[in-house]
């Protein structure tokens, strides 16, 4: 078991989570900033205004990245930094752009190459209000294309692009369970498109037709011959059977991870959606126009795998709900002889099962053709870390056995299966804002003290990647 020597490492975050800052500099609010001001969407009534002040912190990021041996660091843009109202034909900040443009060279100077996310779920609230956001087919596309040029073209030292993170969150958990921001739930009374128990999907769609045009900018205008790479993050747990000998629950398994996943890289790869889909949702699902078609098919130089978990799965029995996003199955932490996924952790949907990692690799290698994967987040939180004393929290052994084991599963997927894993980014660099968990949850390989000074110390887990990283590594 081993990985090349070139194989890069290091470790993830995300604006909204750790910027803080979100009044500094001219940044306009986004749908998280509204969204978390709703009583009652986050546990701990908490928000992003303050998080880990990373906006102000950059070199005290850098130097802790440093000391932790990271090769890499994915971090996204906050778009209303950018273009406070988000339109095109809204004015530019320029500080905003400053900012990163100063944090990019920062990095390199330190040896540490960036991977940009332009988009990790934090929308400009001023189109949400305009135009309904991320459920404009017409006008989200076009604005995504236009923020997108700007960053490319403000930022060419960068050389590694993310579109969107995890699409199926923004979709699903944005506009069908409500529990993300702008909180919409399938049975609101009122839609901009009508039925909105439809709109998962066209926010989906409208999704992938934007990241398909923010591709073709940056092929056809900014990329450099031979270096410069682009591509979409999508999350997706593993499924296994939860009776192996039924056959339904077999094909209930498949079937889960074509929701979850090929909903997004099968129009990637193959420029449709998953037959699957298609069967049980109809037209509820969008088509493509052959415009649409033609900018989505091919548009990954890799694929971004954020990957935490996985299920046992049961088929339904019965019609499926018109709102069912999963595929007509339950999900459950237990199979038929009450064998368990792995341990309890903070996040309700998160139990840790290595084997699944390397088999989840598999599987989309074999679906997709064996392209170049880098895993753009991978990580734990600790049932009841929050209430450790901090010398306990430090001392994170069990997010320590979740890091080896996890990347000695992809390990052998590269080198036994023949997998092309590239990279891998640990979720979190530190801990942070958990979106609907407020900061009670925390996924940080680095401890932060909210409340003395936002002072950082690396915990056990943190330091050990690089230890985790070096035993694996083949030597050049
Ligand atoms: C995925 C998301 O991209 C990230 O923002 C989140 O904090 C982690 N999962 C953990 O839930």
């Amino acid at each position: 078991m081993s990985l090349p020597s070139d194989f890069t490492w290091g470790f993830a975050t995300a604006a909204y989570q750790v910027e803080g800052a979100t009044e500094q500099d001219g940044r306009g609010p986004s749908i998280w900033d509204t969204f978390c001001a709703i009583p009652g969407k986050i546990a701990d009534k908490t928000d992003g205004s303050v998080a880990c002040d990373s906006y102000n912190r950059t070199a005290e990021d850098i130097a802790l990245l440093k000391s932790l041996g990271a090769k890499c660091y994915r971090f996204s843009l906050s778009w209303c930094r950018i273009i406070p109202l988000g339109g095109r034909n809204d004015p530019i900040n320029q500080a905003g752009i400053d900012h990163y443009v100063k944090f990019v060279d920062d990095l390199l100077a330190a040896d540490i190459v960036p991977f940009i996310t332009l988009l990790h779920w934090d929308v400009p609230d001023a189109l949400d209000k305009r135009y309904g956001g991320l459920l404009n087919r017409k006008e989200f596309p076009l604005d995504f294309e236009n923020y997108a040029r700007l960053v490319f073209k403000s930022i060419p030292k960068c050389k590694n692009w993310i579109t969107f993170n995890e699409p199926f969150c923004s979709s699903v958990l944005g506009y069908s369970t409500g529990y993300f921001a702008p909180g919409h739930t399938s049975d609101r009374k009122k839609s901009a498109v009508g039925d909105s128990s439809r709109e998962p999907w066209i926010v989906g769609h409208n999704l992938l037709v934007a990241h398909g045009r923010a591709v073709k900018v940056y092929r056809e205008e900014f990329k450099p011959k031979d270096k410069g790479q682009i591509g979409i993050t999508l999350n997706g747990d593993y499924a296994y059977p939860w009776d192996p000998e039924d056959p339904e629950d077999v094909e209930a398994a498949n079937r889960k991870i074509e929701f979850a996943i090929s909903w997004f890289a099968d129009p990637v790869y193959f420029g449709k959606y998953p037959d699957s889909m298609r069967k049980q949702l109809g037209d509820r699902l969008p088509e493509f126009t052959p415009e649409e078609e033609a900018l989505v098919k091919g548009s990954n130089d890799f694929y971004g795998m954020n990957h935490y978990t996985a299920d046992y799965v049961k088929h339904g029995t019965g019609t499926p709900a018109p709102e069912d996003f999963l595929g007509n199955l339950t999900t459950h932490s237990t199979d038929k002889h009450g064998n368990c996924i792995g341990p309890e952790t903070q996040s309700f949907w998160l139990r840790p099962n290595p084997e699944g990692f390397r088999l989840l690799i598999n599987w989309l290698s074999k679906r997709y053709g064996y392209p170049d994967i880098y895993v753009t987040e991978n990580g734990t939180s600790i049932k009841g870390e929050n209430d450790l004393s901090p010398e306990d929290i430090l001392n994170d052994q069990f997010r320590v056995d979740y890091f080896r084991t996890y990347v000695h599963a992809m390990a052998k997927a590269v080198s036994e299966d023949g997998c092309k894993v590239k990279g891998y980014m640990a979720w979190s660099l530190m801990d942070n804002f958990e979106w609907a968990e407020g900061y009670e949850t925390r996924f940080g390989c680095t401890y932060v003290d909210y409340k003395n000074g936002q002072k950082r110390t690396a915990k056990a887990s943190g330091k050990e990647l690089k230890k985790i990283f070096d035993e694996v590594l083949e030597k050049n």
